[in-house]
Order: C-alpha cells, then structure tokens, then sequence
C-alpha cells in the first residue's frame, strides 16, 4: 500500500486486479480538502493507465466515508475565486472514471461524501452508512452534483426532503430508495465491494467500459437516442477481439480468456 498524506492506495484481490483507494483523514472525518481530492484525482489517473486494474473500489474509514468539502477550507473563499478557479470543478475526475467504480461507504457520507460516493457507479454501504446533504445549514447548496444526481438517485420528493431539511438517510432507507444496492454489516462493507470488483475486473475491461458507458447515457439522453447510443456500442462489441472469445468460449463449453481488446 502507498500512504499519502490523505489518501491510502493499494491493489487488491486474488490477481491484484482492483485499485483501492481508501481517504485517510481521520480527524477530520476525511473532509474533502484540494490536497485530498487531488490525491483521489492522481490515484485514478494511475489505476486508468493500470492494465491490470479493471475495477476500482473508493471508501473512508469505519465512521466516516467522508463528511463533505472542507468548510474551514472553503469559509473564507469569496466569489471571484471560488467562480473563476471553478472551485469544485476537479472533482468531475471521479464522474470521468472509465473503469468502474464502487463506493464503499461506513459511516457519514454527507455534503460532498455524499456526492463522491453518487458519482461511483456502484454504491455498497455498512449498517452504520448515514448519507445527507447539509449544505442548508450552512448558507450554501450542494455543489458536487447533489441537487442532480440524488434527484436521478432517489426521485424529487425524497432528494427535495433531504436537501431542504439536512436530514439524513439511513443505510437501509438508501437501499430501499435505490441509492445503495447493498447493505452489509461494517465490518464487511469494503471486503464485499472487493469481491465485486474482483468479478468485475474478471470480464474484459473493454467490455465493462462500454457497459458502462451506456448506462450513463440512459442520464443524459432521451430514450430514443440512448437506445441509439447503446445499439451503436452494442455493435461496436463485434469489433472487439472479447466479444469473439466469450461467444466462442460459450459455444465450445470453456472458459473466455480475455485480452482487453
Ligand atoms: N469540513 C471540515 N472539517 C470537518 C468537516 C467538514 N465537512 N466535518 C467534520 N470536520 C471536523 C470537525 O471540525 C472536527 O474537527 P476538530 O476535531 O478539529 O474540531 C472533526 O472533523 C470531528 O468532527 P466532529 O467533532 O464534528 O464529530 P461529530 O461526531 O461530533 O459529528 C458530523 C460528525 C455530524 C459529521 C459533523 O462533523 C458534521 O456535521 N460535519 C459537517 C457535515 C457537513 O455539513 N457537510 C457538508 C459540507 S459542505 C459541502 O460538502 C459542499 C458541497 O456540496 C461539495
């Protein structure tokens, strides 16, 4: 493992085919600082170029995935700064991942913890997991895609409640609106997440990518043209050298081998 002075990388699973990274800024409930962020932002610049790596897994520690932005950071910030240095903008290298990502969350996942873990493609969340935004109570909105992407999450009604009250949302509630898949007791929380990623890295990373790709487009587009979108991938599959060994692995009753190609 490489410790940062925020952040703890390492490779996990049986073929060392997960990148992990884990925010290690305990005292602070791992508030998201540049310094943090910025060490999030190398570690996947790094496990993109990886070839081994064909999943990520991105959690905190047992009481807190993260409590949100630094507000000690950002409480003397005025407007000019924070509009032209597009503050918050570098947070996108997350949302940008092509390799897939599973948050695993314990703890406090507020304000922007909340908003890193929405912008995972998977989250998994400890029994203990809250996830809230608070940003209300102090004079401000979410500012890393919280107003967006828990709307898409969990629908208007709940996103709306949770933003306008700082209340916060249980594990068990986050799994039955859909913002979580999995729940697990804490201690179990990152293990599980590594066990999917493992599968998921098992696949040919060409093919998680495109998978993944069209299902972020169902985000953006409107039916007819998602539909488009994932037919024209769904094409592009058969130009892949994956796609040939899976189906042909299947007819001759073995096991793919895939090259990433
Ligand atoms: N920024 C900076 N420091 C933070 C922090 C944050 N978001 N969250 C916690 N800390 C610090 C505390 O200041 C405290 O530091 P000291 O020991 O130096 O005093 C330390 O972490 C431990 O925190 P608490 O003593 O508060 O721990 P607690 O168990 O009593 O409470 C908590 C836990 C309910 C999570 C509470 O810390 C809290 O409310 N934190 C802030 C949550 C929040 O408002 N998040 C939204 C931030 S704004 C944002 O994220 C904008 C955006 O959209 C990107």
């Amino acid at each position: 493992a490489t410790e940062g002075q925020y952040v703890i990388t390492d490779k996990k699973g049986e073929k060392q085919n997960v990148g992990f990274i884990q925010l290690n800024r305990r005292k602070a409930l791992n508030a998201l600082c540049d310094g943090l962020m910025k060490e999030v932002s190398d570690a996947l610049d790094a496990f993109e170029k990886d070839k081994d790596v064909g999943c990520i897994v991105l959690t905190g520690g047992d009481k807190a995935f993260a409590a949100g932005a630094d507000i000690k950071e950002m409480k003397d910030r005025e407007f000019a700064e924070v509009y032209s240095g597009s503050f918050l903008s570098n947070w996108d290298r997350l949302a940008r991942c092509k390799k897939p990502v599973i948050a695993a969350v314990n703890g406090y996942a507020l304000g922007g913890g909340c908003e890193i873990a929405m912008m995972c493609d998977i989250i998994y969340a400890g029994e203990n997991a809250q996830f809230g935004q608070p940003e209300i109570t102090l004079g401000t909105i979410p500012g890393a895609g919280g107003t967006q992407r828990l709307c898409k999450a969990i629908g208007k009604s709940k996103a709306m409640e949770l933003i306008l009250t700082a209340d916060r949302m249980t594990a068990q509630e986050a799994e039955k609106s859909g913002l979580v898949s999995k729940v697990f007791p804490i201690d179990q929380t990152v293990n599980e997440a590594i066990k999917t990623a493992e599968k998921i890295a098992g696949f040919s990373k060409i093919t998680s990518a495109m998978c993944k790709e069209a299902v972020n487009a169902a985000y953006e587009l409107s039916l007819q043209e998602g539909l488009h979108f994932e037919k024209r991938i769904f094409h592009a599959t058969f130009a892949t050298a994956d796609r040939k060994e899976g189906m042909t692995a299947f007819s001759e009753k073995r096991k793919p081998t895939f090259t990433d190609n």
